[in-house]
Formats: structure tokens, sequence, C-alpha cells
């Protein structure tokens, strides 16, 4: 898509099938016209807009125990187009607080958060909820599945939760569950799963609703070094499907496969870089590098 600045990212937008976010996948173009972009077929509106996320000034206190503690300090972040991205910073420097005001799971203090457009920062808990269960797909670093139910189970249940038709659930994890190459694992429980084939699981049910968003937190922290190789590898593929995966890392190699690194320190992205124009390639150890001198000397 060519426009103003780049990039644009058009969003269609369906109040009652995305919760009001959806992104323009290929294959599914909005229509140019001279007088500008208008929805395709089926769908009531479009959004134009210059960036798939932006925040600005974002700050979060936390009060533990009387005590107020700064977890982000007026962070500022820009993603302008879809693509697979890494949030890196030390432990405690906010990666976790930003995840989760970005997923609207939590408001900043002060700040603005936009995702396709669309200012998060003051959503209702209702509207929060919704714009959640369609718009953003969220993995962390535990899995989080429900132990008790079968793969396909627990890729089915956000759909469940949402009332969707048993038929298309059916359809929808089987599909899922293929392209995250866990299909025979589908009648299995998550303990006769090794943790590499949990987190595709877990990867399938954040993609029930094809969110135009993917948010991870450590996705890769319990993982052995060859699964977290190829759990990387497969978002990098999502994310050139057109998707836009955020995924929080403290691992140089996971960087790596990233269009670019945001660094966080202290509450503040301190820097961003893009690990294929870093002198000497790709490769975790030139991330290591250029993150290691970001932290230190801002
Ligand atoms: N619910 C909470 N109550 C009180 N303080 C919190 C809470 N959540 C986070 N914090 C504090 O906010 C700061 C940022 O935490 P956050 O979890 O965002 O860091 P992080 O960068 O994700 O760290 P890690 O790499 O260890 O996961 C830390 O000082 C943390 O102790
Ligand atoms: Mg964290």
């Amino acid at each position: 898509m060519c426009g103003v600045r780049g990039w644009i990212v058009a969003t269609v937008v369906e109040e009652s099938q995305s919760g009001g976010l959806g992104w323009v996948r290929e294959g599914f173009p909005p229509v140019r016209r001279r007088s500008g972009f208008v929805a395709p077929h089926g769908y009531s509106r479009l959004r134009v807009t210059t960036h798939v996320l932006r925040c600005a000034g974002v700050t979060k206190d936390y009060t533990l125990a009387g005590r107020r503690v700064a977890a982000l300090r007026g962070a500022d972040l820009d993603i302008e187009s879809p693509g697979f991205y890494a949030i890196m910073g030390q432990s405690g420097s906010g990666k976790s607080t930003l995840l989760h005001l970005l997923a609207a799971l939590d408001r900043p203090d002060a700040g603005t958060i936009e995702v396709a457009g669309r200012a998060i920062q003051d959503l209702a808990e209702r509207e929060a909820n919704r714009f959640r269960q369609r718009g953003i797909g969220i993995v962390f670093q535990q899995f989080n599945l429900i132990p008790t139910l079968t793969a396909r189970e627990n890729v089915e249940l956000p759909g469940m939760l949402a009332g969707e038709r048993r038929v298309w659930l059916r359809e929808r994890s089987g599909a899922l569950l293929a392209r995250l190459g866990v299909e025979g694992r589908a009648d299995h429980r998550p303990d006769a799963l090794s943790g590499g084939e949990q987190q595709r699981v877990a990867i399938a049910r954040a993609l029930l609703f094809a969110p135009p968003l993917l948010l991870a937190d450590e996705p890769s922290g319990n993982l052995d070094s060859q699964s977290a190789e190829s759990l990387w590898s497969l978002l990098e593929e999502l994310a050139g499907d057109g998707m836009t995966v955020v995924m929080v890392t403290h691992e140089p190699a996971a960087a790596a496969h990233c269009r670019e690194v945001f660094v966080l320190r202290d509450g503040r992205v301190v820097g961003r870089f893009a690990p294929t124009v870093v002198k000497g390639g790709r490769g975790g150890a030139v991330v290591a590098a250029r993150y290691q001198q970001l932290v230190r000397t801002e």
C-alpha cells in the first residue's frame, strides 16, 4: 500500500465482528478510489492510520505496601507498519507493564496508547474486553493452558466464551493446530505435550480470532533452545502474513529475528535499532552488543 509518509496501515473496521479492530491483509485490501480508501465488500467502515501502534508519554505507578513504584516513566513507542518487533530491557524496566497496557489489561496513569489509530488508554471495562477479545492475541511465558482441557478445547475456549458456533470453532481450531504443526496432538491434555508444543497450542489459542496484533511476553522463556528457535521462526512467519507481533524478550537470539528492537530502561524507551542493518548482519551477538550499548550509555 502506498501513501503518506511511506506506509499506510489501513484498518478495516466492522464493529460487530472485530470489536473495532482489524487489519487489511494480503488479498483483502481496501479499495482505493480517487476520493480515498473505502472498505472492502462486507465491511462497514475503514480507518486509515499511519501507525500500527503508538504510545506517547505513558506512565504507570504501582503501590506496594504503601510505597510507590514507577514502572513506566514516560514511555514512547512507535510501530509504523506490521512486522515482528522485540522489546528488550533489564528485569524491572517495565516490559511486562507496557505489554499489559498495550493489551488494555490495565490503564496507564498518563499518556496515550493508540492501536491501529484507536485510542485505548481510556476504554471502559466492557469496551476493553471486547477490544482484547477480538483485536489482540496474548501469549505468556507460562503458556497458561487449562490443564483439564485438550489442546483443541484450549484453542476453542475463547470462542466458546464468546458464543461462537461450534462448527466454525472446530474448523478454525483444526486449521490453527495444523498451521502450528501440532494437529496430531489435538486430543492431548497439556501435561502430555512438550513445552514447545504447549506454547504452539497457546499461540493457536491467541490466533483464534485472527487478531491483527499478537503480544508475547517472554514466550520462549520455558523452552529448550531448539524449540525456542522454531518458535521465533514461527512468530516471524506470522508477522510475514501481515500481523504485528510484539515480543518481550531477554534473549538477543530471539530479538535477532525481529525487524526492530526497542530497548526499555527504567520505564522509558531509550532506543531502537534494526538487527538487519546492524554492522555484521543478523545474529544474537550483534544484537547483544547493540543492546548493551543502549542500556549502558543512556
Ligand atoms: N502489580 C504490581 N505491584 C507492584 N509493583 C509492580 C507490579 N507489577 C510490576 N511492578 C513493579 O514495576 C516495575 C516494572 O515491572 P515489570 O514487571 O513491568 O518489569 P519487567 O521489565 O517485565 O521485568 P522482568 O524482566 O523481570 O519480567 C518493577 O519494579 C516491578 O517490581
Ligand atoms: Mg516481565
